[in-house]
């Protein structure tokens, strides 16, 4: 661990007192001096850190940021945020996660921003990732299935989002099969799937998430919304706290996945769809609409639509939109 990381550990465990600058650099074996390089640097990353002579260094503030240190603290998985990447600006996570699962890293990598520049949505769409309001990461995961089955890989990440969303914040949110997460019929966040593979066998596969989370709507593309606004509140969430939540659900439906397949979370899909039952129109990767009701979710995750032609399709991924 860094000399960073063990400064900030020992401010945690020590709560609202004071840390003995003596104390502190005996434990790490190093000068007072070095140890006051170690606070400047922890300052400059943004940490408000009180020093009192003769008391000692007292920790007020994390900063705001997303910093893999903070997500780190007591989290409790043990593949999913083992390894964390944080920047304070990229084009886009999903890139950038993609480049290091080429390079090796291992399942469970996160690639996490505080902002995105060229945040990338589906269909060759933007996901507007402004500073500070959202959460944007991306995973690496490297589960043994099919390119057909990634669609999957989506659905898991949608239902441990939304879980985690309803946890947290205490709102009602819902999937919008397969990959958006909607309160109140708004976009709250969307997921972004992309893999490496071979014909019957996935490399890795990179589920990129964004929420909104104290973003404010004006921030925001039309019909968008965030936590922030929809739970009225008027304090920001820490987002920290959410991605914990999050990492740790996720674990938990991803190891079921693995285990016992996709079926083993469909009725909790159902249940948190709000999709079910509406007129929609989904657009599919060659660009095709379909218009219909959507009656059901299959056992493999698809999406029933009966058609307006009365005939039934069953899509495997597209984009959904509702007709009222
Ligand atoms: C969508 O609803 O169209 C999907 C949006 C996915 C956005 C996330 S933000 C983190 C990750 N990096 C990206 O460039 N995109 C995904």
């Amino acid at each position: 661990m860094e000399k960073n990381d063990k400064i900030l550990e020992l401010f945690k465990e020590q709560k609202d007192s004071y840390l003995s600058g003596e104390e502190v650099s005996q434990s790490l074996g190093i000068t007072r001096q070095a140890l006051w390089k170690h606070i400047e640097k922890l300052r400059d990353t943004g940490y408000i850190i009180e020093a009192v002579p003769h008391l000692g260094y007292k920790l007020m503030r994390a900063p705001d940021k997303m910093l893999a240190s903070e997500i780190k603290w007591n989290l409790k998985t043990k593949i999913i945020g083992k390894e964390i990447h944080f920047y304070e600006s990229v084009g886009s996570t999903n890139n950038i996660a993609y480049e290091l699962a080429e390079k090796g890293a291992s399942e469970g990598s996160v690639v996490i921003a505080d902002e995105q520049t060229k945040g990338k949505g589906r269909l060759g769409r933007t996901w507007v990732s402004p500073g500070k309001g959202g959460i944007y990461l991306s995973f690496i995961l490297r589960p043994d299935i099919s390119p057909n089955e990634v669609p999957m890989i989506t659905l898991v990440v949608a239902v441990s989002a939304v879980r985690a969303i309803r946890k947290f914040a205490q709102v009602e949110a819902l999937i919008r099969w397969p990959n958006d997460i909607m309160i109140s019929d708004k976009k709250t966040g969307g997921i972004l799937t992309e893999l490496k593979g071979e014909p019957d066998r996935v490399n890795f596969v990179i589920p990129g998430i964004g929420i909104n989370v104290n973003t404010p709507k004006g921030a925001l593309p039309e019909g968008g919304t965030s936590l922030k606004e929809e739970s009225k509140s008027s304090s920001d969430f820490k987002r920290v706290e959410l991605a914990k939540i999050f990492f740790e659900i996720l674990e938990e439906e991803y190891i079921k996945f693995k285990e016992k397949g996709f079926r083993a979370l469909e009725s909790e899909l159902k249940s948190y769809s709000c999709t079910l039952g509406r007129d929609v129109s989904v657009t599919t990767g060659a660009k095709k609409k379909f218009h219909g009701k959507a009656v059901d979710i299959t056992e493999n995750g698809g999406l029933r639509v009966k058609l307006d032609d009365g005939e039934e399709k069953v899509f495997l991924s597209g984009d959904v939109r509702f007709m009222r």
